[in-house]
C-alpha cells in the first residue's frame, strides 16, 4: 500500500488518499446523507457491504477518516463510532460471547472499568482486573476461557505505562487477543501494532479530533476482526455522523504538530511541578523519576500531553488549586488545543468505588492536566499562581 511508506506526520495530512488523484476536491466532502441511490436491485444487493448503501453501514466521509486512522496505526482497517465508549463496547460485544473471560488492567478509564465490571457480567462475560505493571498477575489471571487482554497506556489518570512487547507476547503465547486503549498515547507517540497488539482503540473525541468539538471513537485492527466489529456496529447502530467525521479528518491533519507541541509543553510543566514545594507527586512518563521511564522511552517517541500531580495538602486544596487556574479550564475531557484541568475523583473516576480508586492511586489530592498548545511560560505562570491556593502546612509549636 502506497501510504505505508510515509511517516506519521505525512499520513496525518494525506491520510490514505491516493496522492495521484487530479481535479478532485482537496478537502474531503461531507456525504451528509442517510442513504444512497442505486440503479437497480442487483446493485442494491452489491451495495450492502459498501459505504454507498446506508450510513449506519458506512459512508464515504467515514471511510476517509477510517482509512487515515488505519494508516496512522499501521493496521489493515479501522472503524469509527459515535463515541470512544461506543468503540470499546461494540468491539467487546462483537468479539466475545457468554462464558468468555477478559483480563484487564485495574487502572483504566472509569467508563470502561464500569462496563467490564457491571455490564458485561449481565451477558455472562467476566473480567479479572490485575495490577497494571505486575505481569505475573496477568499470566496468573489467564484461564482456559480467557479471550482478550484489555490494556490502556498511558493510563488515565496516573499515566502508568504498560509494556506492549511483554503483553502482546503473553497474549500470543496464550492465543488470546490483545487490545490497547491508546487514547493518551496517540498514533504520533506510540505504535502498539509494531509490538504485535491486535486491536487499537481511541476515544477520538480527544487527541485525534483535537478541538473539543465532537465525540467519536475508533478501533483499528486486521481485516477479519474489523469485519466482525462492523457487523455488530451495524446492529447496535452507534455509527459516526458524517459531519463529525469531516471534523475528525480536519483535526487529523494537524495531529502531529499539535501532539509535538503538547509533548514539549507537558514535559516542561511536569519538570516545573516536580520541583514545586506544594506538589507531593508528579506523574509523567518522560520524567526520569517515573517508575516505567525505561519502558516509556522504549515504546514512545514523546511523553504525551497529559500530566497529573498530587498537591501537598488535602482534597479541598486540590479543588481550590483547580479553581484558581485561569488558563487551564476546569472541564472533563482532554486532548484539545486548549489546556484543561480536572479532579479525577469527581470526573473520569467518579463512578469507581473509593476502595477501587485507592488501589489505582487515584487520590483526592490528584489533579489531572490536559496540556494544550498555548505558550509554555503562560501555562507555568498559571500553575505557579494557582498553587498559592494550597494552604500553608500547619506548624506544630512546642511550648
Ligand atoms: C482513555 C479513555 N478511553 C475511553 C474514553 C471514552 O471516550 P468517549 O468519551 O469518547 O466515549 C475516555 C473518555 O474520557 C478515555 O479517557
Amino acid at each position: 500500500m502506497k501510504h505505508r511508506s510515509h511517516q506519521p506526520e505525512t499520513k496525518a495530512v494525506h491520510g490514505a488518499a491516493d496522492l495521484d488523484k487530479k481535479n478532485g476536491p482537496l478537502a474531503t466532502p461531507i456525504y451528509q446523507t442517510s442513504t444512497f441511490e442505486v440503479s437497480d436491485n442487483d446493485e442494491q444487493l452489491r451495495a450492502t457491504h459498501t459505504d454507498h448503501f446506508y450510513t449506519r453501514y458506512g459512508n464515504p466521509t467515514n471511510t476517509a477518516a477510517e482509512q487515515t486512522i488505519a494508516a496512522l496505526e499501521g493496521m489493515d482497517a479501522a472503524l469509527t463510532f459515535s463515541s470512544g465508549m461506543g468503540a470499546i463496547t461494540t468491539t467487546l460485544m462483537a468479539l466475545l460471547k457468554s462464558g468468555d473471560h477478559i483480563v484487564a488492567q485495574r487502572d483504566i478509564y472509569g467508563g470502561v472499568s464500569k462496563f467490564l465490571s457491571q455490564w458485561l457480567p449481565k451477558m455472562g462475560i467476566e473480567t479479572t482486573f490485575v495490577d497494571t505493571t505486575d505481569y505475573e498477575q496477568y499470566e496468573q489471571a489467564i484461564r482456559p476461557n480467557t479471550k482478550l487482554l484489555h490494556l490502556e497506556s498511558p493510563t488515565n489518570p496516573t499515566l502508568r505505562i504498560v509494556d506492549f512487547k511483554k503483553t502482546a507476547a503473553l497474549a500470543k503465547q496464550h492465543r488470546i487477543l490483545s487490545m490497547v486503549d491508546s487514547t493518551f498515547g496517540t498514533p504520533i507517540n506510540q505504535h502498539p501494532a509494531e509490538f504485535g497488539i491486535d486491536l487499537i482503540m481511541h476515544s477520538g473525541t480527544k487527541y485525534l479530533a483535537g478541538h473539543t468539538d465532537l465525540i467519536c471513537g475508533v478501533v483499528a485492527a486486521r481485516h477479519e476482526l474489523i469485519e466482525q466489529i462492523w457487523g455488530t456496529r451495524t446492529t447496535l447502530g452507534n455509527c459516526m455522523d458524517p459531519h463529525a467525521s469531516w471534523l475528525l479528518l480536519r483535526g487529523l491533519k494537524t495531529l502531529a504538530v499539535r501532539v509535538e507541541r503538547q509533548n514539549e509543553n507537558a514535559r516542561r510543566i511536569a519538570e516545573f511541578l516536580s520541583e514545586h514545594a506544594k506538589v507531593r507527586k508528579v506523574h509523567y512518563p518522560f520524567l526520569e523519576s517515573h517508575p516505567q521511564y525505561a519502558v516509556a522511552r522504549a515504546q514512545m517517541s514523546g511523553g504525551g500531553g497529559m500530566v497529573s500531580f498530587e498537591v501537598e495538602g488535602t482534597g479541598e486544596d486540590a479543588r481550590r488549586v483547580s479553581e484558581a487556574m485561569r488558563l487551564f479550564t476546569l472541564a472533563p475531557s482532554l486532548g484539545g488545543v486548549e489546556s484543561l484541568v480536572s479532579i479525577p475523583i469527581l470526573t473520569s473516576h467518579a463512578m469507581i468505588p473509593a476502595a477501587e480508586r485507592a488501589k489505582m492511586g487515584v487520590t483526592e489530592q490528584l489533579i489531572r492536566l490536559s496540556v494544550g498548545i498555548e505558550n509554555a511560560d503562560d501555562l507555568v505562570n498559571d500553575l505557579e499562581h494557582a498553587l498559592q491556593a494550597v494552604a500553608a502546612p500547619q506548624r506544630v509549636t512546642v511550648g
